[in-house]
């Protein structure tokens, strides 16, 4: 560092030099060899290439070389491309609000110019020749004509070699080409329809034509022969189109993800919140979806001009366009075929032919909470839950007429029936009719077939979605339904297990519970939620702040922490045998959630097989 001068000494103000001034910019827009591709191609998208090809050797670090097609530079325009604050771009700042390209600072040249040995060589397709211009470390070295195609070849050599310091800050050579391929990726999925290729170490990557679509694009890079689902939104000034990923492609990190806004690739907090806000619960905690996103909006609502490297974008419409993003990504995921759907009934036709064997003797005790017909919660509970229109007897499977009976329009959007079905008299529900019970698995798997698909529902997760909205409901209208203990309980907390406990009392005693500190780390247990009365208190209210504990640990709120944690320890488990009214009500609870393809942990309740599928499996086909 320069040493300071004392006070007394004379200070000269005078301009720096203008590769010091480019240097310093580069600085910024230059910050690793993954910055000069993507500034590169920018510049070839903005020239109106339909063809770019890059190609990096030691990931970056000896050569970035990009081939376009574009509409290549002037002779006498050459030099100029380098100078700072020259762009052909935009002439005044109110092109900013309208802007339909990717530069407009004309600093990208200069900066890349200033930190590295670089070579350009263009053609416009109507001069004679093309011309070659070479800068070292900024300074300009020649400038001579060449034969050439048209558009514009680009080799940047040496990047940093004359600033040491961020040469040395690199990272390893396969973080710094994990960030090429991000971003060379990114340009490629925000412009599908170019042709682009990369080389990258010698091995091409990937090499892709004009002319794809958006979906070809998105899984051919992405996860070939995985699925997508199509997301899309449209209104006078937004629109919102892509491919995102089933739940299961999740990753550990955000590296599958590209988000645009105008065609940018960007990092925008409010996107990503309201993407993930969209998959709901179905992603466990610290996964990410992949899939891409573009959005664009009126360009007078975006703020490019935020950061050297335009990688944000300030939106003047946050909260709209989280909304917009959320509802898209949402509905999305809830149409049919993503994750499984029952997408033609309301409920479930019970099965009529398992006969009296399975139907609950009076006075017996239900396996399962909240569902079971015999539970004392039961009643209330299910009444809640059966919000059908045509008001149905509780414990009345609620028919979906067969073609013979009238046809039920459903909201692939909401799951809202749009014309109700006509409720036939219990005899007439055939199995045809509906879904209907057809077996189950290993004590807790249940089968079900609807129309000519199987679903295989697994008892646990179906029922934790069940308590878990049913929880969130109870806590949102304060009313708990609690069951006093005959003998009060007392148990001894850790001194974290105490923390969590007296952070999260008020809660626990909305949802049920009655417990109070009674001296050092002693809670006094009264009473218990009655979804959870046949467990030991002792055991499980310990389990209960360990699960709130972890779940806060990993980001969920306190609310949802606490009727998560509820919701697993009070659901039916592997190895409850369910009676098959027991089965068919929780399928039916399980079809009012208002999320019914997933456990509050992000597990799948059902999954669907289609007699396609079988059929193939078996040769059928
Ligand atoms: N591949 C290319 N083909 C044709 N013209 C190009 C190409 N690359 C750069 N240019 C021209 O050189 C100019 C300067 O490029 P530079 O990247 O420095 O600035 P910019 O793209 O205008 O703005 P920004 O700094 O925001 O990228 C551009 O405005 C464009 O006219
Ligand atoms: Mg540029």
């Amino acid at each position: 560092m320069a040493v300071s001068p004392d006070k007394h000494t004379k200070r000269w103000i005078r301009p720096l030099p203008k590769q010091v001034i480019n240097k310093i910019a580069a600085g910024e827009v230059v910050e690793r060899p993954a910055s000069v591709v993507k500034e590169l191609v920018e510049n070839s998208i903005d020239a109106g290439s339909d063809r770019i090809d890059i190609i990096i050797e030691k990931s970056g670090t000896k050569l970035i070389k990009i081939v376009d097609n574009g509409a290549g530079i002037e002779k006498d325009q050459m030099e100029i491309a380098f100078a700072r604050h020259a762009t052909s771009k935009i002439s005044s700042f109110q092109d900013l609000d309208n802007l339909h390209s990717y530069g407009f600072r004309g600093e990208a040249l200069p900066s890349i110019a200033s930190v590295s040995r670089l070579r350009m060589v263009s053609r416009v397709a109507d001069a004679d020749s093309g011309h070659e211009i070479i800068f070292e470390g900024g300074v300009l070295k020649s400038l001579k004509p060449i034969a050439a195609a048209p558009g514009t070849v680009i080799e940047v050599e040496n990047l940093f070699f004359n600033t040491p310091a961020r040469r040395k800050f690199l990272k390893s050579e396969s973080t710094e080409s994990r960030h090429i391929s991000r971003i060379a990726t990114a340009m490629a999925i925000g412009r599908f329809d170019l042709a682009f290729s990369l080389n990258l170490n010698s091995r091409s990557i990937f090499s892709l034509p004009t002319g794809s679509s958006l979906r070809e694009r998105v899984s051919g890079i992405l996860a070939p022969n995985k699925k997508f689902v199509s997301v899309s939104f449209q209104s006078d000034k937004t629109t919102l189109e892509g491919f995102i990923g089933v739940p299961e492609l999740a990753q550990n990190n955000r590296y599958g993800l590209y988000l645009f806004i105008n065609n940018r690739f960007i990092y925008s907090a409010t996107f990503s919140h309201a993407l993930k806000a969209g998959y709901e619960e179905l992603l466990p905690g610290g996964k990410f979806p992949i899939g891409t996103l573009l959005l664009t909006v009126d360009p007078a609502e975006i703020d490019v001009n935020v950061h050297p490297t335009k990688t944000e974008v300030r939106l003047s419409n946050e909260r709209e366009i989280h909304d917009i993003i959320f509802r898209a990504v949402r509905d999305a995921l809830r149409q049919d075929g993503i994750i499984p759907s029952f997408r033609a009934g309301h409920g479930f036709a019970g099965s009529r032919s398992s006969g009296d064997a399975s139907r609950p003797r009076p006075g017996a005790s239900s396996v399962i909470p909240g569902i079971g017909v015999n539970h004392p919660a039961n009643t209330e509970f299910l009444s809640q839950l059966y919000r059908h229109p045509d008001n149905i007897e509780i414990g009345q499977p609620i028919a979906e007429p067969s073609g013979k009976h009238g046809t039920v329009r459903v909201d692939t959007h909401t799951g809202e029936i749009i014309e109700g079905p006509t409720t036939e008299p219990a005899d007439h529900i055939g199995p045809s009719g509906g879904f209907r019970l057809v077996g189950r698995f290993a004590d807790l798997y249940l089968l079900l077939q609807s129309g000519e698909d199987l679903y295989i529902v697994d008892q646990h997760t179906a029922h934790e979605r069940v308590l878990y909205e049913q929880t969130l409901e109870r806590v949102d209208r304060q009313s708990a339904d609690s069951q006093q203990l005959l003998f009060p309980v007392q148990i001894e907390l850790s001194p974290v297990q105490f923390a969590v406990f007296e952070d999260s009392t008020e809660l626990l005693t909305i949802c049920g519970f009655s417990a109070a500190a009674f001296g050092g780390r002693t809670v006094n247990i009264n009473a218990v939620p009655a979804l959870l009365s046949k467990k030991s208190p002792q055991r499980l209210f310990g389990k209960i702040i360990d699960d709130i504990a972890s779940l806060r640990k990993a980001g969920l709120d306190l609310k949802k922490a606490v009727a998560q944690s509820i919701a697993c320890r009070a659901a039916v488990m592997s190895g409850d045998r369910l009676t098959d009214r027991e089965a068919t009500h929780l399928l039916d609870c399980l079809l009012q959630c208002d999320n019914k393809y997933s456990c509050p942990h992000g597990r799948p309740t059902f999954i669907k097989i289609t007699r396609q599928d079988l059929d193939r499996q078996f040769g059928r086909e």
